[in-house]
């Protein structure tokens, strides 16, 4: 496994790499979800790269970035464990060099949601993952649904600016308790660990409900609602019932439907969502 730090590095390394490459962008801290993403990559390339880099631009003054959690020799670890072809490492200076005055702001999609509480996020997430795909120029990009809207930020802007990647979308791995898998859960302690199932009972609730015939999107959103509400380590930020492209609020539900949630459990914020079938 080949790992490379500058863009140099980079052209040289990927330049040896034939056929069609996969790569999967990460912050680190790799758990099930990221290698899933990986075994996804090495199923349909012939070669797969992984970006790790914790992305300074998507992180708010108020947030996480320097507590954000790193372990680079455990991720590197299993990287080859996973049979990766190429690491690339890139420093901030190497994404964001003295100078660097271009951003990516992908509209409509941005706004609601994620981009409403974390104003400027997604700006820095378009602007890195295109960066990374003009670094590596990969033929396809893995990404988890676990991110639903940055998923539909990154299509909106691959289409946009014609990049030449397929954008594929790996599904939410959860812990048995439904958690889904995030580098964040590091942050909870053990009551807030089993608090955290929270957000996958909201969501299975609004989906039983959407089973047993109910379509009013309203209702679905004060089922998630009240199920948060009856747990007491957690505070809700919101929840949605959306169009899954647009992310517009729906009032009738319609299969395929977006229902998102972000909800701090103590001092950590999870996200989650699940698409109504
Ligand atoms: O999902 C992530 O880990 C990040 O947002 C990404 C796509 C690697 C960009 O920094």
């Amino acid at each position: 496994m080949k790992q490379v730090v500058t863009i140099e590095e980079l052209r040289a390394a990927r330049g040896v790499l034939k056929g069609r490459l996969g790569l999967v962008p990460t912050m680190g801290f790799l758990h099930q979800g990221h290698l899933s993403l990986v075994d996804l990559a090495k199923r349909d390339c012939d070669a797969v790269a992984v970006s790790i880099f914790v992305n300074p631009a998507q992180f708010g003054p108020n947030e996480d970035l320097e507590a954000y959690p790193r372990d680079l020799p455990a991720d590197l670890q299993k990287l080859e464990e996973a049979g990766v072809d190429l690491v690339w490492l890139p420093t901030p200076e190497v994404i964001y060099p003295p100078g660097f005055n271009t951003w990516v702001d992908v509209e409509g999609v941005s706004a609601p949601l994620e981009g409403a509480m974390r104003p400027g996020h997604f700006r820095g997430v378009a602007t890195v993952v295109a960066k990374l795909f003009n670094a590596v120029g990969p033929d396809a990009a893995y990404f988890g649904q676990k991110d639903a809207q940055q998923v539909a930020v990154i299509q909106q802007m691959v289409r946009d600016l014609n990049l030449p990647v397929e954008v594929v979308v790996g599904p939410t791995l959860r812990e048995p308790d439904g958690l889904a898998m995030s580098s964040r859960n590091a942050y909870l302690n053990t009551d807030q660990r089993m608090a955290a199932a929270v957000l996958y009972r909201a969501l299975s609730a609004a989906q039983t409900a959407y089973r047993a015939g109910e379509r009013d999107a309203e209702a679905l959103r004060g089922l998630m609602r009240a199920t948060i509400e009856a747990e007491p380590l957690a505070r809700l930020q919101y929840v949605s019932c959306a169009h899954p492209g647009t992310l517009a609020e729906l009032e009738r539900v319609e299969e395929g439907a977006l229902l998102s949630l972000a909800v701090f459990v103590g001092t950590t914020r999870l996200i989650d969502n699940i698409v109504l079938e």
